[in-house]
């Protein structure tokens, strides 16, 4: 990729900020899995919830660092991290759709740089379980498990699509189609009625668990049903790219780059994310992880468009990160996390927090323009 002279002095010199930051961060952090910091200071997912679906990025961060730094610091966080996952792997409860979201940012990227045979075990129960929720009748990977108030057996969510890689991995792994077949399926079925005509995306489609109909669609952790929730928009634009990088099909390509257009055309001029882009005018809220996410998907995009579109991309990427990196990352070594006001969902009672995800995809993008990125998806 032939980056620009300002991509790649704004990427070398937030990777200086970053060695700084990181290193203090971690070694004050070491034993955690964080999901959120309160006052600067991370919490741990290992005490308080370890099979949820974030548990994957802190040591995804640990090795896209030790990518960056060759330190053994981050390695080893990383692995503690993965390990801790083993009792999710014996909790049915706990697997689900975002089975990638937890393995492929752990054990799979450690079985790739360590051929560790622990790791590929872990990964190949990973995907196994995630390819045992598809439905046959309606050619999707089913989401969420019951939650005692929701009849979840037909659900669907866009975000799925970030989890697929898993299913691609496994069957470029092993070389039995079969994960790969399943990927596929859910994509075509996703991109039929996850995508608007507009190239704007539903957050939750039900479809009827029997007969595969698609039944309704909901907002989701959107504004509400038909709205634009802005991290599903990025995960869709990723989700679809990624689907493009591991089977070449076109149609894959085609669909992330009409999600692109509708996000860059609806960017506010500020250049920071709302959590929805259909919420009301007067709502501030913002979700800095969907601008990260977006940005790190544009990035991967721009290496499969001709020139002129490439630069749309990118330029459309350095502008989500040049804002995150001058008015919303906290540089100050002394608190826990990078992104500020991150949004998990518009209409929970919290918004605008630091949220791990969004730290994890900053550094993928840096990660990106350097050309040091260890590939996780
Ligand atoms: N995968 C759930 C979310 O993006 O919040």
């Amino acid at each position: 990729m032939n980056w620009s002279a300002e991509e790649k002095k704004w990427a070398a010199e937030t990777a200086e900020k970053l060695k700084g930051k990181m290193r203090a961060v971690t070694e004050r952090n070491r034993d955690k899995i964080p999901y959120t910091a309160v006052n600067g200071v991370f919490n741990d997912m290992g005490k308080d919830d370890i099979a949820w679906w974030t548990n994957g990025f802190w040591g995804g961060m640990m090795w896209q660092m030790h990518a960056l730094t060759g330190e053994e610091l981050y390695k080893e966080e990383a692995v503690k991290t993965e390990e801790k996952l083993d009792v999710v792997l014996m909790n049915d409860k706990g697997l689900d759709h975002d089975n990638g979201f937890k393995w492929l940012p752990t054990a799979v990227v450690n079985y790739k740089v360590t051929k560790n045979p622990a790791s590929l075990n872990r990964a190949m129960l990973a995907a196994g379980n995630l390819a045992g929720r598809f439905n046959l009748a309606g050619h999707f990977i089913r989401a969420w498990n019951d939650n005692g108030t929701d009849d979840r057996r037909g659900w669907a969510i866009i975000d799925c699509m970030m989890n697929l890689p898993l299913l691609y991995w496994a069957s470029e792994e092993t070389g039995d189609p079969r994960f790969g077949q399943i990927a596929r399926a859910h994509a075509d079925r996703a991109q039929e009625c996850f995508v608007r005509a507009d190239g704007s995306v539903n957050h939750i489609v039900e479809f009827d668990p029997e007969t595969g109909e698609m039944v309704r669609t909901y907002g989701g952790q959107g504004y509400g049903v038909g709205s634009s929730w802005t991290r599903g928009q990025s995960w869709g634009l990723y989700g679809f790219t990624l689907s493009y990088i591991h089977t070449k099909d076109e149609k894959y390509l085609n669909t992330a780059r009409r999600i692109a257009h509708y996000y860059i055309a609806n960017i506010p001029d500020s250049g920071k994310i709302p959590v929805d882009f259909r919420q009301p005018a007067d709502c501030p809220w913002e979700d800095s992880t969907a601008a990260a996410i977006a940005a790190c998907g544009l990035l991967e995009l721009s290496k499969y468009v001709e020139e002129r579109d490439s630069m749309v991309y990118r330029k459309t990427a350095m502008k989500l990160l040049q804002t995150l990196d001058a008015e919303r990352c906290s540089w100050d070594p002394g608190t826990d996390e990078l992104l500020e006001k991150c949004t998990a969902a518009y209409h929970d009672k919290e918004h605008e927090f630091p949220i791990i995800y969004g730290d994890y995809y900053f550094i993928e993008a840096v990660m990106k323009i350097l050309e040091k990125e260890l590939f996780i998806w």
